[in-house]
């Protein structure tokens, strides 16, 4: 029989959060199926969406299914059967909406329910950043992480991995602008830098204390004032065409807070209600439109 699931894009970092923080999105994300076959080992049998490797060893899902699969041969039985795979991506690659992070999780969700549940959540991110490495050359879990365990999530610790899901208040929207050019978020690292101002840190983990303090508080004042990057942002906002001139569009049609999403180049806003984040998209909207630039906007 077939197990067809939703994998959800996520917002990863949030400002404040590099590598740390990050939020599902339930409106926009790929599908994957998942059947047994008579063949061991893991198979892509189809793609659609995107051009991407039918190679397991090159493929995030694959890697991802892969990492699952041998570590229950090790730790239970030889499984008898093999697993086929459809990938179909809606989510487009190096939009900043976390792509790989939705094939990595969705191969690891939908193996483990193939393998009978074996593996917890949190032992499912585990696995999904094995294939989220290959994609952007560094094993980080702010995408995979909400994708699997949806809402808010932090990543208190890498190493041990240790994953916290955040309340989240039911009245946030989120809007992402993706202008369709491409950005890979190992391009994207490659622009920080190494070292960062103790000024600069102490502004940045008061701030995502604040995120934090301000989702559970239900306090949407205290979640705008911390919605503040000072370390990422300013390194990497020259990659995006118009972020600025976004950004303030969408501050000054009342957005809570506004930022790159990932690694770029799509924008987020978050927003108290559905109509602010209606006149928000707007806002962004007729603000890219005088670029020539495509682009898809989405509320979330
Ligand atoms: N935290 C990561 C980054 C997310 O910003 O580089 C992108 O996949």
């Amino acid at each position: 029989s077939n197990i067809k699931i939703f994998c959800p894009a996520t917002i990863a970092n949030l400002n404040c959060g590099f590598d740390v923080m990050g939020l599902c999105l339930e409106t926009i994300g790929d599908e994957m199926i998942f059947r047994k076959s008579p063949t061991k080992g893991i198979k892509i049998t189809k793609i659609t969406g995107a051009e991407l490797p039918f190679e397991i060893d090159k493929n995030v899902a694959g890697v991802a299914a892969l990492a699952i699969l041998n570590n229950y041969e090790k730790d239970f039985n030889p499984v008898s059967f093999g697993i086929e795979i459809e990938i179909h991506k809606k989510i487009k690659t190096g939009s900043g909406i976390g792509s790989s992070a939705a094939s990595a999780a969705g191969a690891v969700f939908g193996v483990n329910e193939i393998l009978g549940k074996p593996y917890s959540k949190s032992e499912l991110v585990h696995f999904a950043m094995k294939g989220e490495a290959i994609a952007s050359g560094s094993e980080h879990a702010d995408n995979v992480t909400p994708c699997l365990l949806g809402g808010f999530t932090l990543v208190r610790g890498y190493d041990p991995l240790d994953i916290i899901k955040i309340e989240s208040p039911n009245e946030l929207f989120a809007v992402v602008l993706h202008p369709h050019i491409e950005i890979k978020t190992s391009d994207a690292r490659a622009v920080l830098e190494p070292m960062i101002s103790l000024k600069n840190a102490i502004k940045q983990w008061g701030n995502l204390g604040g995120l934090i303090a301000g989702l559970y508080m239900k306090d949407y004042e205290i979640i705008s004032r911390s919605l503040e990057d000072v370390i990422i942002e300013p390194l990497r906002k020259g990659l995006i065409p118009n972020f600025d001139k976004v950004k303030n569009s969408a501050l000054k049609n009342g957005a809570l807070g506004a930022g790159i999403s990932g690694a770029g180049p799509s924008i987020f806003a978050l927003c108290k209600g559905s109509s602010i984040a209606k006149n928000v998209a707007k806002a962004m909207e007729n603000t890219y439109l005088k670029t020539n630039i495509p682009f898809d906007i989405h509320i979330s």
